[in-house]
């Protein structure tokens, strides 16, 4: 398995995969142009030439990154990919001087195994919340808001 940063040609694969997820209502869609402007962000897990996960860390405020676009292709649930793919978000998130990361799930978990916690919606920055207007599900969001000092 090779973890690295996403490139160009990652895009339709990272599309696929997030967008699969994202029909079954488990997760954000992500349009391609998303996917453009926040490649940066991310990283993939890549055997055999095939994307097999993705992740991304998005800085939203000062000190502070959120997780998200995390999803690993059923075939290979369950191999570490996912923890890995947060492993190196985290070690990356470390060396730009974020102190706390975040993220809006299902999966409490899996996170929950990473070491973060559950806190209350209200406890995040307003600005978290940008990205909200454009979900289907605004405002009634059922999704777990965890925490983890970095
Ligand atoms: C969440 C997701 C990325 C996890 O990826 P994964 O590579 O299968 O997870 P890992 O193998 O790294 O799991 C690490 C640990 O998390 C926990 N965990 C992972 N999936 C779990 C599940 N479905 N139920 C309970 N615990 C789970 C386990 O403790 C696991 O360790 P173990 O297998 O040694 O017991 C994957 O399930 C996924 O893509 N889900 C759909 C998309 C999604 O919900 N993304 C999150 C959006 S924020």
């Amino acid at each position: 398995m090779i973890y690295r940063k996403a490139t160009f040609n990652d895009v339709e694969e990272i599309y696929n995969l997030v967008n699969l997820y994202a029909q079954e209502g488990v997760m954000l869609a992500r349009s391609r142009n998303t996917l453009y402007e926040t490649l940066r962000d991310m990283y993939v897990a890549e055997e055999d030439g095939e994307i097999l996960g993705v992740g991304g860390l998005h800085i939203v405020w000062d000190e502070l990154a959120e997780v998200r676009t995390l999803a690993v292709a059923k075939k290979a649930l369950r191999r570490h990919i996912g923890a890995n793919i947060v492993e190196y978000l985290i070690e990356e998130g470390k060396a730009l001087g974020i102190r706390k990361v975040f993220t809006l799930t299902y999966q409490d978990k899996f996170f929950g195994s990473l070491g973060f916690k559950v806190v209350t919606k209200d406890d995040l920055p307003q600005k978290v919340w940008k990205d909200c207007i454009d979900c289907p599900k605004f405002p009634n969001c059922d999704e777990i808001a965890m925490e983890m000092y970095i």
